[in-house]
C-alpha cells in the first residue's frame, strides 16, 4: 500500500511513495494540481506482470534493490566478511517532513544496514542517501548512489564529455533502449566527464520539450548512469564513484552520498538550467559585489616574474579599467617553471628578493585589489617539502609513483600534510593583503592510497572540502577561484566554497563559444571566468579580433590574460572601451536569466533577460561558415509576448561584420517589436564572417 508525500516548488512536483523499501519517487513533473486525487493516480498506473518475470514488480526507489526483485543497477551495493550482506532489502520505519525536507528511514535487520535517504525540492531537486552499518562486524561499501525516475517517453539523451582545453562539448543521443555509463576515475571533477546528463523528450530543445537533468555535486570520482529497463521504464542514476575498499564502515560508522541536484522542465533546456543557476544563486556564499575584471598573468608573463615588469603590467592594466590583478603560478620556493617547487609555498628570495608587498602595495595603490595563485594539493618530488617529507605524497607504496606535470599530490588526509599546507596558506594571507586565491589542481589521481594503503581519491576530497572551508573561516572576505587545468573542477560541491570557476585553459574565442555554451548549463555566468586573450591564441594558434574575444568574454565573469603592456594604441583604446562596456552591463549580466537558443551548429546564439523581462543582452556569432550567406532571423523566445521592446545593435568596439552590400536596415536605428513577435520572427542578424559575432540589446517599452 503506497503512502505518498507531496513536494512542490510552483514549476515542479515531486510525489515520493515513502511505503516503499528505500522512498520511490512516483512523480517528477509539472505539478499536478489541487485536486489529484494521488492514489488514484497510483492505481492507473499498476503494471501488469507478465510471463517470464517474477510475480512482483519491483520500484525504481532513489535506492533500487536487487534483494526486491530490481533487475537494474541496484543504488546499494556491499558487502561483509564472505560475501554476505550482498543484496539489501529495506523496510521503511519513519518519515516525516520538515522546512521543506522529507526524511525518510529504512532498516534491513538482516544485513545489519541503515538507510536514510533526504528529499528537497527548492529551485531544484536534491537527493542524498546515508547508509549506517547498524552490525557488529564490518560492512565494505561498493557504492551508493541515487536514483531517479525518468519518464518513458524521454527518449534521447544529452551528456558532456571534453578534454583539457576543451571542456563541455554536449553529446545528444537518441536513447531507445540500454544503457549509458559515465564513470570518473580522475580523482576530480575532470575535463573529460562532466557530472551532468539530460534526458528528455524526443525533439527535446532549449525552448521546447520536458527535459529532466541531473548533476552529482562532488569533485572526486563519480558514476553516472542511465537505463532503459527492458520493460521500458527509464531511470537516471549518479553517486561518487568507490575505488575497492575505499570506504569501509566499522560499526556504528557510515557513508553519506554527495547530493544528487537535478532539475526538470516542461519548455526545453535553458528553463530546466536555469534551475542549476538560481540554486547557485541562492548560496549564502554567492557574491554579492559586482564582479571585478581581472587580470591573470599566466599568459602575459607566465613563469617571467619579475616585480619591476609586473608593477608595468599592473599600470597598464590599471589603466585599462581592470579592478583586480591575479599573480599567478611562478612567485614561490623554486618554481621557476612547472618542474620543480611545488608544496613551498614560501615567497622565492631570488625573484621577489623584498617580498611580494612591495607589489602588492603597488597593485592596491592603484585601485585594484590582488590575487595569487596556489596549488595547495600537490608537490613536486623536487620541492624542499618532498624532500624532507617524501611519506606526504598519494601514492601507493611499493610501486613506482605514476607523475602528471611533473608532480604528484599530497596526501591531505595526512594530518601534518594537511596542518602544513593550511599554515602557510593561513599566513600567506594573513601577512599580505590579499583578496583572490586561484587554487589550482594540475594532476588526476592516479594509484594515490592513503596511509593505510588503501585507495585515497574519497579522503582527499573530503579533506579538501576541510582544508577549504578552515581557511574560508579564517579569512571569509578572501574569495576562491576554482581552476584544476581550467575546467577540471566544476560541480556544485566546490561552488560552495568558491566563487568563480576557470572554465578553461582555452582563451580562443572560438573553442570558448562552446566550452562556455555547455558549462551554461550548470552554472551561471558571474561564476564563469572567461578571459580576453592574446591575439593569436595560445593554445590553438588561431588569430582572432578583439571584438569577437571580447564578445564571448563579456558574457561570463570578464578577465583579461594578455601582456597588456603590448598593446597597441587601438588595442588599447578598444580593450578600454570593451572593459567600460562589460561594467556598463555586468549587473544584467550577471544576474538575468542565461538564455540559449536554437541555430544551424554554424552559429551560436545566447543571452541573458533580466528575471522581470524588462531588459535582455544576446549574442549571434557565427563560429564556422554557414550553408546559408545570409543567417536565418534570429528568434528570442521567452520575452513579456505582450510587452513592445526596442532592439537595438549593441557595438563592440571596432567590430567587423562579413561581407554584405547592404547589411539588414534594421540595424542602423533599431526597431520595436513585441516579445510575441520577437519569438515567432526575430530580427535579421547582419552577414557575418565566421568567428565573429554581433550583440543585440532589448529593451521594454512604456
Ligand atoms: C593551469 C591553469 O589552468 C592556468 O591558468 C595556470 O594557472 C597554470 N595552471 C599555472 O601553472
Amino acid at each position: 500500500m503506497s503512502e505518498l508525500v507531496r513536494l512542490g516548488d510552483g514549476g515542479t512536483e515531486v510525489v515520493i511513495d515513502v511505503a516503499t523499501g528505500a522512498p520511490t519517487i512516483v512523480h517528477w513533473g509539472a505539478p499536478l494540481g489541487a485536486g489529484a486525487e494521488l492514489s488514484t493516480l497510483m492505481s492507473a498506473l499498476s503494471r501488469p506482470v507478465v510471463p517470464g518475470g517474477v510475480d512482483t514488480i519491483a520500484p525504481i526507489p532513489v535506492v533500487p534493490e536487487y534483494g526486491s526483485g530490481f533487475t537494474g543497477r541496484p543504488g546499494l551495493t556491499g558487502r561483509r566478511a564472505q560475501g554476505r550482506a550482498w543484496a539489501p532489502r529495506f523496510v521503511p520505519v519513519d518519515h516525516h517532513l520538515s522546512d521543506g525536507t522529507l526524511t525518510v528511514d529504512s532498516v534491513d535487520e538482516t544485513a545489519g544496514l541503515a538507510l536514510r535517504v533526504t528529499i528537497v525540492l527548492d529551485d531544484v531537486l536534491r537527493v542524498r542517501a546515508t547508509v549506517e552499518n547498524t552490525a557488529d562486524r564490518r560492512y565494505s561499501l561498493d557504492g551508493l548512489t541515487i536514483t531517479l525516475p525518468l519518464a518513458e517517453q524521454a527518449g534521447e539523451l544529452l551528456s558532456f564529455q571534453g578534454r583539457w582545453s576543451r571542456e563541455f562539448q554536449s553529446v545528444r543521443r537518441e536513447w531507445s533502449s540500454g544503457s549509458i555509463l559515465i564513470e570518473n576515475r580522475r580523482g576530480r571533477t575532470s575535463h573529460e566527464y562532466p557530472s551532468l546528463l539530460f534526458g528528455g523528450h524526443r525533439g527535446f530543445d532549449e525552448w521546447q520539450g520536458e527535459v529532466w537533468g541531473a548533476h552529482v555535486a562532488w569533485s572526486g570520482n563519480h558514476t553516472m548512469f542511465a537505463e532503459r529497463l527492458p520493460d521500458g521504464r527509464r531511470y537516471l542514476q549518479g553517486g561518487e564513484l568507490l575505488h575497492p575498499g575505499e570506504v569501509v564502515l566499522d560499526p556504528g560508522e557510515s557513508y553519506t552520498t554527495p547530493e544528487l541536484v537535478a532539475v526538470h522542465s516542461s519548455t526545453g533546456l535553458t528553463d530546466a538550467t536555469q534551475g542549476f543557476h538560481r540554486s547557485l544563486r541562492a548560496r549564502p556564499t554567492h557574491p554579492a559585489t559586482l564582479r571585478p575584471v581581472l587580470l591573470n598573468t599566466w599568459e602575459a608573463v607566465y613563469f617571467d616574474h619579475d616585480t619591476d615588469k609586473l608593477k608595468a603590467l599592473a599600470d597598464a592594466a590599471a589603466d585599462l579599467g581592470i579592478e583586480r590583478f591575479v599573480l599567478d603560478d611562478g612567485w614561490f620556493g623554486s618554481r621557476r617553471d612547472d618542474t620543480k617547487g611545488l608544496g613551498d609555498w614560501w615567497v622565492s628570495d631570488n625573484v621577489y628578493p623584498d617580498g611580494l608587498k612591495p607589489l602588492i602595495s603597488h597593485v592596491t595603490s592603484l585601485g585594484m585589489e590582488f590575487g595569487i595563485w596556489v596549488e595547495p594539493e600537490m608537490v613536486n618530488p623536487d620541492s624542499d617539502v618532498f624532500r624532507a617529507h617524501p611519506d606526504w605524497a598519494l601514492i601507493t607504496q611499493g610501486y613506482e609513483p605514476v607523475l602528471g606535470r611533473q608532480q604528484l599530490v599530497l596526501d591531505l588526509g595526512n594530518p601534518e600534510a594537511f596542518e602544513f599546507i593550511l599554515g602557510h596558506l593561513d599566513a600567506l594571507l594573513r601577512d599580505h593583503d590579499i583578496s583572490y586565491v586561484k587554487w589550482d589542481m594540475n594532476r588526476d589521481h592516479i594509484h594515490g592510497s592513503n596511509q593505510a594503503g588503501a585507495a585515497g581519491t574519497h579522503g582527499q576530497t573530503l579533506a579538501l572540502y576541510r582544508l577549504l572551508d578552515e581557511l574560508r573561516d579564517r579569512h571569509p572576505d578572501v574569495e576562491i577561484e576554482s581552476c584544476a587545468s581550467g575546467g577540471g573542477r566544476i560541480d556544485h560541491e566546490i561552488l560552495w566554497r568558491t566563487e568563480r570557476v576557470w572554465t578553461s585553459d582555452c582563451n580562443d574565442a572560438l573553442e570558448r563559444q562552446t566550452i562556455q555554451r555547455g558549462a551554461s548549463m550548470l552554472i551561471p555566468p558571474e561564476l564563469m571566468g572567461a578571459h580576453i586573450g592574446p591575439t593569436r591564441s595560445h593554445t590553438t594558434g588561431r588569430t582572432q579580433t578583439l571584438s569577437f574575444r571580447a564578445a564571448t568574454a563579456l558574457f561570463g565573469h570578464l578577465g583579461v590574460e594578455w601582456n597588456v603592456t603590448k598593446l597597441t594604441d587601438e588595442e588599447r583604446i578598444a580593450l578600454r572601451a570593451v572593459i567600460a562596456m562589460h561594467k556598463e552591463h555586468r549587473e544584467l549580466l550577471h544576474s538575468g536569466d542565461v538564455v540559449r537558443f536554437d541555430t544551424d551548429p554554424a552559429y551560436n546564439a545566447h543571452g541573458v533577460y533580466a528575471p522581470d523581462r524588462s531588459k535582455g543582452i544576446v549574442s549571434f556569432a557565427q563560429l564556422t561558415s554557414a550553408p546559408s550567406q545570409t543567417p536565418p532571423p534570429l528568434r528570442l523566445p521567452g520575452l513579456d509576448p505582450d510587452a513592445r521592446y526596442r532592439v537595438v545593435h549593441l557595438a563592440i568596439p571596432f567590430e567587423t561584420w562579413g561581407a554584405a552590400r547592404v547589411q539588414p536596415a534594421w540595424l542602423h536605428d533599431g526597431v520595436d517589436l513585441t516579445g510575441r513577435q520577437l519569438a515567432a520572427h526575430g530580427v535579421q542578424p547582419p552577414t557575418l564572417h565566421p568567428e565573429s559575432a554581433v550583440l543585440f540589446e532589448l529593451t521594454r517599452l512604456g
